[in-house]
């Protein structure tokens, strides 16, 4: 509870909130790498741009700001255990404009809302910028949430990006010892618990006709490489049923990997890599990676089982080789069910109806829940449309969260 909210309930302008956002969030969007579509990847110097306007936006609200070894813009305002708010910043390539930077927007507009209305948090606030959520450049994801959460994975830090360049390298470059690292793990008795504010990416709020939901749990992943060799050999004159074609192979791997995620769940070959890559090679090598997806950690586990099985037996037909290594694991992570019914209590408290929803996207919760009890509030998004340029949220919705947001703070008690 905020000390001012005791005494008068701050009037709030979601019309005008959503106004705000929008128009912050098509500034940050205008920071990419590329002219035509929206590239903003960790530890970029776009990257470094999108920090700077985020740590003068908070700034400008009142919150003493500091960037971590990592590279997460902070602001922080109060005394005692913290309620932790945010979202990430850093994008996919050709990405929409509302995914994690929504969360981070919306935070900032809440904690002004708060500050410009003269009420005092009861409580410590750390508004939160996050920079590697969507594994877009290492091939890791959470890792700056789970340096926050105590949980950064040394390893992480030798990983490479697609020109060669190391996690720890890039942490150099952008002026950042990788030695710090380890610092910037939270204490348990300093994080009262982490609300994270986004576009959901489905389509089940839009189906509902509500602007808001809250989460009830993140469902678990796990992500493989896997690597296929054969022999690669001349297109013209290897006769077909001669061939070791990995490409082939990896083919057949995708239709296996489709087939279970038929089973309620979700697979995924996002990636696909033939060498050496011509048109008049058969493949010899082939790299693929799989995103699984469930609700239970046990289908889950018996899923990757499954695809593992089906892909030695199609090898073994084909004559080919295949090894997998496990890139991400991480499981079903809840919601905190008094943060959810907080949270319930703030959508009813701007006109809203609480409808609760899995949500099947990753989110830097997952890191913090390791650290302290987490919550998440939706936002309807068109079409349930996320990873694509087409990603849309309306002004009134954005608003609405954000008042929403507002009022989940003013609430707000350590569960
Ligand atoms: C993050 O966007 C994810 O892959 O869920
Ligand atoms: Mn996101
Ligand atoms: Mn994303």
């Amino acid at each position: 509870m905020t000390k001012r909210e005791k005494a008068v309930p701050i009037n709030l302008d979601p019309e005008a909130l959503g106004r705000r956002a929008e128009a912050m969030l098509f500034k940050l969007a205008a920071i990419s790498a590329e002219p035509e579509r929206l590239v903003r990847l960790y530890l970029t110097p776009e990257y470094r741009r999108a920090a700077d306007l985020v740590a003068l936006w908070m700034r400008e609200t009142g919150l003493q700001v500091f960037e971590d070894p990592l590279g997460n813009v902070r602001g922080r305002a109060g005394e005692g255990p913290r309620l932790l708010i945010g979202s990430h910043i850093e994008s996919v390539v050709d990405a929409g404009r509302y995914d994690g930077t929504l969360g981070v927007v919306a935070a900032i507009l809440a904690y002004d809302t708060l500050a410009r209305a003269g009420a005092k948090p009861a409580f410590g606030i750390e508004l939160v910028a996050f920079g590697d959520e969507e594994a877009s450049r290492f091939p890791t994801t959470l890792s700056t949430s789970a340096a926050l959460a105590g949980h950064f994975e040394p390893n992480t830090l030798a990983l490479k990006d697609a020109a060669g360049v190391t996690y720890a390298e890039a942490l150099r470059a952008y002026g950042k010892n990788p030695d710090d690292v380890a610092g910037v793990a939270l204490q348990p008795q300093d994080a009262a618990a982490y609300v994270e504010l986004h576009i959901e990416q489905g389509p089940v709020l839009e189906a509902a006709e509500q602007p808001l939901g809250i989460v009830t749990a993140m469902v678990g992943q796990t992500r493989l490489s896997i690597e296929v060799k054969g022999e690669a050999g001349h297109a013209g004159t290897v006769p077909m049923n001669l061939r070791r074609d990995a490409l082939a192979g990896a083919a057949e791997m995708t239709l296996a990997a489709e087939k279970i995620g038929e089973g309620g769940m979700v697979a995924t070959v996002g990636m696909i890599e033939a060498r050496p890559g011509a048109v008049n090679i058969i493949p010899g090598s082939v790299r693929f990676t799989l995103d699984l997806r469930a609700a239970s950690n046990e289908a889950r586990s018996k899923a990757i089982a499954a695809f593992r099985h089906e892909c030695e037996k199609i090898a073994a037909r084909r004559k080919l080789e295949v090894t997998f290594a496990l890139t991400h694991e991480i499981p079903t992570t809840p919601c905190e069910p008094r943060l959810q019914d907080q949270l319930a209590a703030a959508i009813e408290a701007v006109g809203g109806k609480p409808l609760r929803l899995p949500s099947g996207a990753g989110h830097d919760g997952m890191s913090m829940a390791k650290l302290c009890p987490i919550a998440m509030l939706f936002v309807r998004c068109r079409g349930g449309v996320s990873h694509n340029p087409a990603e849309y949220a309306s002004p009134a919705d954005m608003g609405l969260a954000v008042a929403a947001l507002v009022r989940f703070i003013e609430g707000f008690k350590r569960p």
